[in-house]
């Protein structure tokens, strides 16, 4: 059906009340009376048409049939569904006759959120499209890509396989984040289970939409390396990924051209990303930006990850951001404070910034994954361990939001910025507040001797 604006439907309206003119004036209020009913109360004045004439009742009948035809059925595609619904009853057939005449809606009617978009409604000033059915890139079909995945699945364990949950969600969250290569890395079946959660949280209003935290996450960092590898004054800098997992800052990120990167994680990681991007299809975008790029295989538990990374080209005395995103909670509390440690001996050296993010302890105890260590104040941990300057930010923050939350008070992040860090259970509801702080830190030998 072709959709009709409301100037037409206006302009239909104008029309049908001029097939009423022939009429004596008695007549013409009479019939004016009838249509109006058969407008507004469709079921009653059928009883009410019945007791009138003939002629007429066939006129009503038609009335209101051609009435609610136009009225109901070719509505702009932006229509509210409750909008058309709902203006069968009296109550809202102004609002009708408002939208026929395309005057804003009274205030009568406030059209409902069930055809709008969670972000519309969750998260403010960003818009995206309600999430479609998934529709997978023909690259992911391609028996060496499906090879690949299936390997993933039968033979990573749940630490692996985070790296491809993670770039399910840069994949899917896409209109905020540009990672071209992130569905590749991720996999169908990540992609696919995602999806699900994302389109039930806006079936049921949720009021985050699965994945917004791994979109904010992902901006923060590069925001913050981007900021940090710009205020380093030596030229080219080095960016260190620990857990790079399916990272793709190295091919994404043109800021970087001047930095040498160097990803660490298991070997089978990095074997099976680079398998992945060479059998993607060749394009600019699995062209690497940065200015080196290194993948070193090291499990950063051992003592020897530091030595590996000297002898793969890292330079201790070069200015370097060291980025641990969604890696710490996976290391046993001792190993996971032995490599903040090592990073902070760092900023003796050389000029250094820490990118970090932490999760307090409800984050770590209630959930069903293998989370291990855990800071409920990172911002006092970091300077003990020698960082001069921190910075720590909550997801909503002014500098951690990038249009993707809204100011509603009731959504989760809002509740949790507004309590003292200090409480661990919500004094209202009784939940846990699990929090995920952004941290940077960052020293030089300058204020390390100072
Ligand atoms: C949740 S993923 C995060 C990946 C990446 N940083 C990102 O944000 O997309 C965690 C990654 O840390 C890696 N990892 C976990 N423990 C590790 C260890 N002891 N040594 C090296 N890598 C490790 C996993 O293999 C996985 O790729």
């Amino acid at each position: 059906m072709v959709p009709l604006g409301g100037g037409t439907r206006g302009l239909l309206l104008y029309l049908f009340k001029k097939g009423t003119r022939g009429e004596t004036k008695r007549g013409k209020q009479q019939t004016w009376k009838r249509w109006w009913l058969s407008w507004t109360l469709p079921l009653p004045s059928l009883f009410i048409i019945k007791t009138g004439q003939r002629r007429r009742i066939r006129f009503s009948f038609l009335s209101r049939t051609l009435v609610l035809c136009v009225a109901l059925f070719p509505y702009p595609q932006d229509t509210p569904k409750t909008f058309t619904f709902t203006s069968l009853f009296p109550t809202t057939c102004i609002n009708s006759f408002m939208h026929c005449l395309q005057l804003p809606f009274p205030l009568l009617f406030e059209p409902s959120p069930d055809n709008a978009t969670m972000s519309e409604h969750e998260n403010g000033p960003l818009e995206h499209p309600p999430w479609p059915d998934m529709k997978l890139p023909e690259r992911l079909l391609t028996g060496a890509i499906r090879e690949l995945h299936s390997k993933i699945e039968s033979q990573w364990d749940p630490l692996r396989q985070s790296a491809c949950q993670t770039a399910a969600g840069r994949a899917l969250w896409k209109h905020a984040v540009n990672d071209p290569l992130a569905d590749i890395l991720a996999g169908e079946t990540y992609l696919r289970r995602l999806h699900e959660k994302m389109k039930n949280d806006q079936i049921n209003n949720a009021r985050e939409v699965s994945g917004v935290i791994l979109a904010v996450r992902t901006l923060w960092f590069d925001s913050k390396i981007e900021a940090a590898v710009s205020s380093f004054e030596d030229g080219e800098a080095q960016v260190v990924l620990l857990g790079a997992g399916m990272d793709t800052r190295a091919y994404r990120l043109s800021f970087l051209k001047d930095s040498h990167i160097f990803e660490v994680d298991f070997d089978d990681v990095l074997q099976v990303k680079a398998a992945l991007i060479d059998a993607a299809e060749k394009d600019k975008h699995s062209q690497v930006k940065a200015k080196s790029l290194t993948r070193l295989a090291a499990d950063i538990r051992e003592e020897d990850w530091l030595e590996k990374l000297k002898q793969s080209g890292y330079n201790s005395e070069r200015s370097t951001v060291w980025v641990l995103e969604g890696i710490l909670y996976y290391l046993p509390p001792s190993h996971a404070m032995e490599v903040l440690k090592i990073i902070a001996d760092k900023c003796t050296y050389t000029k250094t910034v820490l990118l970090a993010d932490f999760m307090n302890k409800p984050s770590t105890t209630l959930s069903n994954s293998t989370f291990q260590f855990y800071s409920d104040w990172p911002d006092r941990l970091l300077p003990s361990l020698g960082f001069s300057d921190v910075k720590l930010s909550q997801i909503g923050d002014p500098d951690a939001n990038f249009g993707l939350m809204n100011d509603d008070p009731l959504n989760l992040f809002n509740k949790l910025r507004s309590l003292p860090r200090s409480l661990q259970i919500h004094p209202e509801d009784g939940t846990p507040c699990r929090r995920l702080y952004l941290v940077q830190a960052s020293g030089s030998p300058i204020q390390v001797l100072s």
